[in-house]
């Protein structure tokens, strides 16, 4: 942890959520007590059917509300799409960008994360943007080249960095139970805070960059405790309250 970066804990509740599960977002409020807002910022990143409704519900506490995904665009004739200016509108202040699972399942290259970051940028929201090896080109010795390469491609030149968040998540631990090494989680982060400062000079020790897959209340202290690491983006863990909650307090340093 840098000095002047609050940590942030970040969950992504990816395609998990109906009306019925808003009470999850009481109970993380209730959870969130003045002691742990004075130390570390909270983000909730819902389905987007569910954006207006959680915006309500954490009204006032001091959670933040993210999207999942934006199209790069403000409007237009792109059907089931949505534009940041949208997730700004129902009550979005965040919005993670190129999460795995999109660079994946819907091919989203550096170039189209670097352009739904833009539009971010324009709507006012802070962009979370996502950066990680799978597993062959971890085995391959080509971790770092490979993330470092997406910082470069996605993020763009004009991002604030105290309005930017970088998560950096190993796409063999998403959601599988297994966890880089403290050692590599140090290398790894300290090689995006060197690729960011190239970009952005001293600025970039504003930015956050959070370490996700596989954070569970379990392994957060030991996870969060390493240098360049300021906060989590947390998947599983984040749609039961009490886990969520208890990864906030492994974030807290005061
Ligand atoms: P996980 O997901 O915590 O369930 O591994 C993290 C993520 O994909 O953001």
């Amino acid at each position: 942890m840098g000095t002047g970066r609050r940590p942030l804990v970040a969950g992504n509740w990816k395609m998990n959520g109906l009306r019925a599960h808003l009470a999850l977002v009481g109970e993380v409020r209730a959870g969130y007590d003045p002691g742990l807002a004075r130390s570390v910022d909270l983000l909730v990143c819902p389905p987007a059917t569910l954006l207006h409704a959680v915006a309500e519900a954490a009204r006032g506490s001091g959670i933040a509300v993210g999207g999942q995904d934006a199209h790069p665009l403000a409007a237009g004739a792109f059907t089931g799409d949505l534009s940041a200016e949208m997730l700004a509108d129902a009550g979005a202040s965040h919005v993670i960008l190129g999460h795995s699972e999109r660079r994946e399942g819907h091919a989203e290259t550096d170039a189209l994360v670097r352009e739904k970051a833009f539009a971010a940028i324009r709507a006012g929201l802070v962009p979370v943007i996502c950066v990680g090896e799978t597993l062959a080109e971890r085995e391959g010795g080509r971790a770092i080249a490979v993330v470092t390469g997406q910082i470069r491609g996605s993020v763009p030149d004009d991002a604030r960095p105290d309005r930017t968040v970088v998560a950096y998540e190993p796409v063999w631990a998403i959601g599988t139970g297994r966890t880089p090494t403290v050692a590599d989680v140090a290398e790894m982060h300290a090689a995006i805070r060197a690729e960011l400062a190239a970009r952005m000079g001293g600025g970039a020790e504003d930015v956050r960059i959070l370490y996700g897959g596989s954070v569970k209340p379990g392994n957060a202290r030991e996870l969060l405790a390493v240098e360049n690491v300021d906060g989590a983006l947390v998947g599983g863990a984040s749609l039961v309250a009490a886990d969520f909650l208890a990864i906030a307090r492994a974030a807290d340093r005061s």
